[in-house]
């Protein structure tokens, strides 16, 4: 159902900040127990901050530090149970206990950013949550022009 309102939503408007915004308000809705839901976008190297629902974050993470810029340089996705744990972890938001980051990909292929849920709750994301975001995530980063992001 959210797969539905997400492509729905995103094909309201071909602008790449919109889409990103509406996409983060909708998750944030949509998911409970979440903190923090939104968009780092690559820029060389480093991730800066995009369009995003919660508490003012970094603006700026190199490629390889933290959860956020590990899950872009590896291309994977990272399921972290306890933030606390995880080496290099970037607290932003002192509140959060979990989080879930999903890489987003160009039309080349390569990773055009990530996609960040924050969770206040120790372990809150399961396996089948993982799975779910990843496919909302498919959704956006199909429906973007990141090219029309600004210069990388
Ligand atoms: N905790 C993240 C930084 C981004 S904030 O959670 C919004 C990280 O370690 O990459």
């Amino acid at each position: 159902m959210l797969a539905n309102e997400m492509r729905a939503l995103l094909d309201e408007s071909d602008d790449p900040i919109s889409n990103l915004a509406n996409a983060a308000a909708l998750l944030m809705d949509a998911l409970p127990d979440i903190n923090w839901v939104g968009f780092y976008l690559r820029k060389g190297g480093a991730l800066c901050l995009g369009p995003f629902q919660g508490r003012v974050a970094c603006t700026r993470i190199p490629m390889g530090r933290g959860v956020c810029g590990r899950a872009a340089q590896e291309d994977r996705v990272l399921r972290v149970a306890d933030v606390h744990a995880f080496p290099g972890h970037i607290a932003c938001d002192s509140a959060s206990n979990s989080e879930l980051v999903v890489p987003l990909h160009g039309a080349s292929g390569l990773v055009a950013g990530v996609l960040d849920i924050d969770s206040p709750v120790l372990d809150r994301f399961s396996a089948a949550d993982e799975a779910g975001v990843s496919s909302i995530a498919r959704i956006i980063e199909s429906r973007i022009d990141w090219n029309g992001m600004g210069k990388a």
